[in-house]
């Protein structure tokens, strides 16, 4: 059966491991099989829920589409497009916010995480963010939306909103209700400093994270800097489950490798970490040293950037709007 693929990375800058592992790299998977329907989008009004640099956030929209295409997805076989350059999206968010209900947004916790101690002072836009990610995904009738666990919950409301949408118009199916695809294991990589911790583009400390733009040096200083604990490797998961930082670390390995987490331990079991983390460095340079300089080599190029979101535009443009026209329809107006 044909999947209908639909997600979105903010252009925030400073994508990192965790976008990649959680997300990016799954949507080359997609993108590879052949039966796949993939839409990738850069989702800059996202981005602007927070103060943005409008000269950094040019810079970033296309850094983004670098990221795609560096990391192998295929803008002939994928849609790749910017979310600001398609009416349609901020439209159907309005027609959204106005069928879903207040308490359902006041569940959602990256709001509460990223709104911090002063809630009065964050923007609207930030409380409704989901609204309008759920707007992306029911524009293109998604049956499948790859992302990290922080946004399952997002996820989670959107099926809500379809769910009484169609309810309340009495349009059967009209909207889409999506299924997440979340990779259990790698859909929350940790901080390298706080294996608690999220890793998170927001994070002040570089040394927190692997940037996709990273050079090998660099990640090999990060690995060797990463917060460890002074047992050596563990010999099953289960002893795991209090050591956050080897479980990330582990878990990295196990990802970029594509090994499994049993046989990642099995063959470190009982080693210290300095010895791991030399392979890690290298397994991890292996994979993201190339990304990092084709997406260098990309940025040189913007004419070629920029004409990969045109065409993803013009398709896009299509799909969305005769959506958002079929909704006018549907409303009354
Ligand atoms: P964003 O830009 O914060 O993150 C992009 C993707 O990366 C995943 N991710 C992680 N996965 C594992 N470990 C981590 N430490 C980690 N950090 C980030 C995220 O889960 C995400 O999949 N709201 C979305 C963007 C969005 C969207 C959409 C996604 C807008 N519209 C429609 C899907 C469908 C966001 O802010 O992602």
């Amino acid at each position: 059966m044909t999947k209908k693929i639909f997600s979105g990375v903010q252009p925030t800058g400073n994508l990192h491991l965790g976008n990649y592992l959680g997300a990016i790299k799954n949507f080359v998977e997609l993108n590879n099989d052949q039966e796949n329907e993939c839409i990738f989008c850069v989702v800059d009004l996202h981005a602007i829920t927070v103060k943005q640099n409008p000269k950094e956030l040019r810079n970033n929209i296309r850094e983004t589409v670098a990221t795609f295409v560096a990391s192998g997805i295929n803008p002939q076989k994928s849609i790749i497009f910017n979310q600001s350059t398609i009416s349609a999206h901020t439209e159907a968010a309005w027609i959204l916010s106005c069928v879903a209900k207040m308490g359902w947004l006041n569940r959602m916790t990256q709001f509460k995480e990223k709104a911090g101690k002063d809630k009065e002072k964050a923007s609207i836009g930030l409380y409704s963010y989901p609204i309008l990610m759920a707007a992306d995904i029911l524009l293109y009738d998604a049956s499948h939306v790859p992302v990290g666990e922080d946004q399952k919950q997002h996820l989670e409301l959107c099926r809500d909103i379809a769910q009484k949408f169609n309810n309340d118009f009495e349009v059967e199916n009209f909207l889409k209700v999506p299924e997440p695809l979340i990779q259990r294991e790698f859909s929350r990589i940790m901080s390298l400093k706080d294996g608690t911790k999220k890793m998170s583009k927001s994070e002040i400390s570089d040394l927190s994270r692997i940037n996709l733009t990273d050079d090998k040096d660099s990640i090999i200083n990060k690995i060797k800097k990463a917060k460890t604990d002074p047992l050596p490797l563990p010999t099953n998961i289960k002893d795991l489950e209090l050591r956050p930082e080897a479980k990330n670390l582990l878990r990295i390995y196990s990802s970029l490798t594509n090994l499994s987490l049993e046989k990642v331990i099995k063959t470190f079991e009982g080693k210290n970490f300095s010895e791991f983390k030399e392979k890690l460095s290298q397994v991890l340079s292996d994979k993201i040293d190339p990304i990092s300089k084709e997406i260098k080599k990309l940025m040189n190029d913007k004419d070629f950037l920029d004409k990969i979101l045109l065409e993803g535009y013009q398709k896009a443009n299509d799909i969305a709007s005769d959506k958002v026209k079929k909704m006018h329809e549907i409303i009354g107006f």
